[in-house]
């Protein structure tokens, strides 16, 4: 019964975040109004992503990004829209990107978030119609709001975000976000245009028979990751690799499962980038009952040191992340 409550089941996103804004006691909306602009770009990208079969987009674009990845049109188009959404919504003074080699100064005198994306999550899945999506972090900037934009601003720790969230463009596209008080999904409805809470205070289980890898690469792990797995399938776990991080993500926040992306031979520190990929997931996963680490460390108490560094991720139910730390820390 949620009688007692201002919102339920059906509330419109727009209304919601007006409704807890009073989170917030000394808030002026700003960030209401990020998270805002945030949707309806995320609108955007979703009807791109739903005709992309049909309009000219898909494929390579042509460039590699600051990683050495391969950009897809999408990702371009993706960040393109971000971008301006942010800008063009006057709360932001500074932004991250995946595909953006440094830190986009926006010039913004009365800025005051910084704000790191993924514009387009699971590249690769674009071309064969599978489940894609979009991550972001919002911090509140460190120095005085009106001054040049510093170091200080951009390299925070995970623990600084206000807020952080994905969209899933899936069979369904949904919007999910935490602002530090709990974690709350919403679910896009077409014909209106509209996002509408359809997953109020979501909570991960805190077992899960599911564990989410890349088996592709198991003879570069370190030997503790690769018996953990082994382990799994002694327990007659199920695999699911997707290879769209927030779409395996989400699954596992909902039913139950462990998520890794280990260190490799060929990539050292992992794949997945700390700042608009590992951080956010790891706010959300820690809001809902789930952990986040890299192996040794809680991902949120990561002091990044450059905007495109990547970390080891092991993220989900608590009881099964645990379980993988005894195995991986036994062997080291
Ligand atoms: P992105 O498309 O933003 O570059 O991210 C790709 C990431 C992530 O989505 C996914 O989980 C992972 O790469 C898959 O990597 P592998 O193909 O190495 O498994
Ligand atoms: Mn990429
Ligand atoms: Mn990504
Ligand atoms: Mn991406």
């Amino acid at each position: 019964d949620q009688s007692g409550l201002a919102y339920s089941v059906g509330t419109t996103l727009d209304r919601f975040i007006k409704l807890k804004q009073s989170d917030f006691p000394f808030a002026s909306g700003e960030l209401s109004q990020l998270l805002r602009d945030i949707a309806l770009a995320s609108k955007i990208v979703n009807r791109e992503t739903n005709r992309a079969g049909l309009s000219n987009i898909g494929g390579a674009f042509g460039q590699t990004n600051v990683q050495g990845e391969e950009q897809q049109k999408l990702d371009v188009i993706a960040n393109i829209r971000f971008i301006r959404a942010l800008s063009k919504g006057g709360e932001v003074c500074a932004i991250v990107s995946e595909e953006e080699d440094a830190v986009i100064d926006l010039n913004n005198k009365s800025g005051k978030y910084v704000v790191a994306i993924d514009p387009l999550d699971g590249s690769s899945n674009i071309d064969v119609n599978i489940s894609i999506g979009t991550i972001f972090s919002i911090y509140r900037r460190k120095t005085p709001v009106g001054s040049p934009i510093l170091e200080e601003d951009i390299m925070q720790q995970g623990t600084e975000q206000v807020a952080s969230g994905y969209v899933l463009y899936g069979s369904s596209t949904m919007l999910v976000y935490t602002t530090g008080f709990g974690v709350n999904g919403f679910t896009y409805e077409h014909s209106l245009g509209e996002f509408f809470l359809s997953h109020p205070m979501i909570k991960a289980p805190e077992s899960g028979s599911i564990y989410s890898i890349n088996e592709g690469t198991q003879e570069d792990w370190n030997p503790g990751i690769k018996e953990y797995i082994d382990d799994c399938k002694v327990k007659k776990y199920s695999a699911r690799y997707i290879g769209s991080l927030v779409a395996d993500f989400h699954r596992n926040l909902l039913k139950g499962g462990i998520y890794i992306y280990p260190a490799t031979k060929k990539n050292p520190n992992g794949k997945l980038r700390l700042m608009y990929e590992a951080n956010a997931l790891a706010f959300i996963a820690e809001q809902a009952g789930a952990v986040a680490t890299d192996g040794n460390k809680r991902i949120l108490e990561i002091q990044p040191t450059s905007l495109h560094q990547r970390t080891p991720l092991l993220i989900g139910s608590k009881n099964m992340v645990a379980e993988a730390l005894q195995f991986s820390n036994k062997t080291e």
